[in-house]
């Protein structure tokens, strides 16, 4: 649009000239009017045919949006001040909550969101009440910080959020016991342990964050954050107490490795 505007204004200044002098109260002839009009007329054309083409492609994209979720025509994405559940606690601030006060929001009071926490921050999950509210689903996760469990996937005996030692899951194990080994040996094996367990660490944490990224607006941003849970003096909080087993599940899914393979 611009070259042709230019082109335009440049006809009507050349016609200008060639008419001179005249008066500038004088109106430009009928030529040039009819020039710049034949210059204006297709970009103005070419702007409609872009606009067109633009409302085709949106109505396009609400149509197979609507066919293929069944219910929504942005394809599941809804802004987050269309939800008033988001802007109420906008509106409240963060929640800072000691670990009794999170086991209030467990779904069974009506009034209160349900809330559960993912190694420490605490999101809202009353979007989903068939999987958080009482008999749902994963009804065990809501009210409380359950980070090794969404580790181990025990849900009878892991449901806290302590992962000292959950990284065991993710490293062999030593099949080799009673074996002899030299001392190099053994201080070979010893280094190897350790790198075994850094990258085990790493995998805990990738899953963690994880189960962060859905419960913080991922998927289709239902569940967002809303605090942290309060872990500070005169909370009560006393600590996860002595380093526990790795559950029984966790446990039976670790790779296996014989003395020849560890060495
Ligand atoms: C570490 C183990 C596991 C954890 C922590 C876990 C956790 C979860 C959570 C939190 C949800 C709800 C997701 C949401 O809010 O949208 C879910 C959904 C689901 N889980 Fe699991 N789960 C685990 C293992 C399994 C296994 C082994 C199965 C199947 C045998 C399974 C089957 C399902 C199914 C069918 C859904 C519903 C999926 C959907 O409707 O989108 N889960 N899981």
């Amino acid at each position: 649009m611009a070259p042709s505007n230019l082109r335009s204004r440049a006809n009507v200044t050349a016609n200008n000239q060639h008419d001179s002098p005249k008066s500038s109260t004088e109106k430009p002839s009928s030529a040039s009017k009819l020039t710049a009009d034949e210059d204006e007329g297709p970009s103005r054309l070419f702007v409609v045919d872009i606009l067109r083409v633009l409302a085709g492609l949106i109505l396009l994209s609400i149509t197979l949006s609507y066919f293929i979720t069944g219910n929504s025509i942005t394809w599941g994405y809804r802004p987050a001040f269309t939800r008033p559940a988001r802007i109420k606690a906008w509106l409240r601030g963060p929640l800072n909550l000691t670990d009794a006060q999170l086991s209030l929001y467990n779904g069974t009071d009506p009034n209160l969101p349900i809330l559960l926490a993912v190694n420490g921050t605490i999101y809202d999950v009353s979007a989903a009440p068939h999987y958080y509210g009482p008999g749902g689903m994963y009804g065990f996760f809501s009210g409380r910080d359950a980070t090794r469990a969404f580790v181990t996937g025990c849900f009878d005996t892991d449901l806290n959020g302590d992962l000292r030692g959950v990284e065991e899951m993710f490293m062999s194990e030593d099949l080799s016991s009673g074996a002899e080994f030299t001392r190099e040996e053994k201080r070979e094996r010893k280094l190897r342990k350790e790198r075994e367990r850094r990258l085990a660490k790493k995998q805990v944490e990738e899953t963690v964050r994880g189960w962060e990224r859905m419960f913080d607006g991922g998927k289709d941003g239902k569940y967002f954050k809303v605090g942290k849970v309060w872990r500070g003096e005169g909370s009560g909080w006393e600590g996860w107490g002595e380093v526990k087993e790795l559950c029984e599940k966790a446990r039976a899914g670790r790779p296996g490795r014989t003395a020849e393979e560890v060495a």
